[in-house]
């Protein structure tokens, strides 16, 4: 019980894996407030929680929205008294029609001898499939790591642990540059962030996950030839998916005390960046 009585915030939780990293660290203890868009995901969330015999709050919130999130904290701050670990884990993630066809000449691509030429997916990204991704993946996370500092500076202690992607580390998902600009976005502000407040005790630090196996991720291999399928596996060392509960630990990991890492990236990714 490392986190024992501690009190974690995720955003996103409603599936995938904030709900796979709010139960790891319920596992561990941890008082739970936990947040998503969809109020019916999230109920199922709360009720997992619950069954698990954690304390846990869940309140409706779209991270994208300043006040809601303001509000939501504060509520968080009267329920519990304090915070102690922030999960910014809510993002949108690739998966429409145009996005899934992109990925797959992106993979087919990378793993098959076909002559060299552009993919032509940066000069033909519509105007929407580039402005998509800021008010959440980026605005979100500003918005809610700006609302925790505020109840963890004064206690001079806190966790903050943003989730990244290989998309913000490199080209591995090429496919969907507005996106791979946002979790890059996402990892500078986790390194100027750690360093702001690493004096008053509080540690930011990133996981850049590669693939997980969580919904979005299941309804693309549920939409996919065996011979994409198999383009996907052949690019990863490991030749599967990492699942939410392997990335939820090391969530716990750098959520809890006896570690040094400050600003880091942590990128389990099963040899995908290497
Ligand atoms: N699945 C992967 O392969 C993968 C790879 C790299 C990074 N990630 C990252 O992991 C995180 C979780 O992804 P996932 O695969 O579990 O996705 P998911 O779509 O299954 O879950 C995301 C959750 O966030 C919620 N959400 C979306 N917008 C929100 C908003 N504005 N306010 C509050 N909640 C909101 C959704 O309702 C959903 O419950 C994301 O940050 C994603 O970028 C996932």
């Amino acid at each position: 019980m490392k986190l024992q009585d501690k009190v974690a915030l995720v955003t996103g939780a409603g599936r995938g894996l904030g709900r796979a990293i709010a139960q790891g660290l319920a596992r561990e203890g941890a008082r739970l407030v936990v947040c998503d868009v969809d109020a019916a995901a999230l109920d199922e969330t709360r009720q997992c929680l619950a069954d698990q015999g954690a304390s846990v709050f869940a309140l409706r919130c779209d991270v994208a929205d300043r006040a809601a999130v303001d509000a939501m904290f504060a509520d968080a701050a009267q329920r519990f008294g304090t915070l102690d670990i922030l999960v910014n884990n809510a993002a949108r993630v690739p998966s429409s029609p145009a996005e899934t066809e992109r990925r797959n000449r992106h993979y087919a691509h990378a793993t098959t001898p076909v002559p060299r030429r552009s993919l032509g997916i940066v000069s033909s990204l519509s105007d929407d499939d580039w402005l998509k991704w800021w008010d959440v993946n980026v605005d979100g996370v500003f918005w809610c790591t700006r609302a925790a500092l505020r109840l963890m500076e004064p206690q001079r202690s806190g966790k903050i642990i943003n989730i990244a992607s290989v998309a913000g580390l490199g080209a591995g998902s090429m496919h969907s540059p507005g996106y791979s600009a946002s979790k890059a976005a996402v990892i500078s502000l986790t390194r100027t962030t750690a360093y702001d407040v690493a004096g008053a005790n509080i540690y930011v630090n990133a996981i850049a996950c590669g693939g997980v196996l969580t919904p979005p991720f299941q309804a693309y291999l549920d939409g996919a030839t065996d011979t994409q399928r198999n383009s996907l596996f052949q690019m990863l060392p490991l030749g599967r998916l990492g699942t939410p509960e392997e990335y939820a630990n090391v969530a716990v990991f750098l959520a809890s005390d006896g570690h040094y890492l400050v600003g880091q990236v942590i990128s389990p990714n099963g040899g995908y960046v290497i």
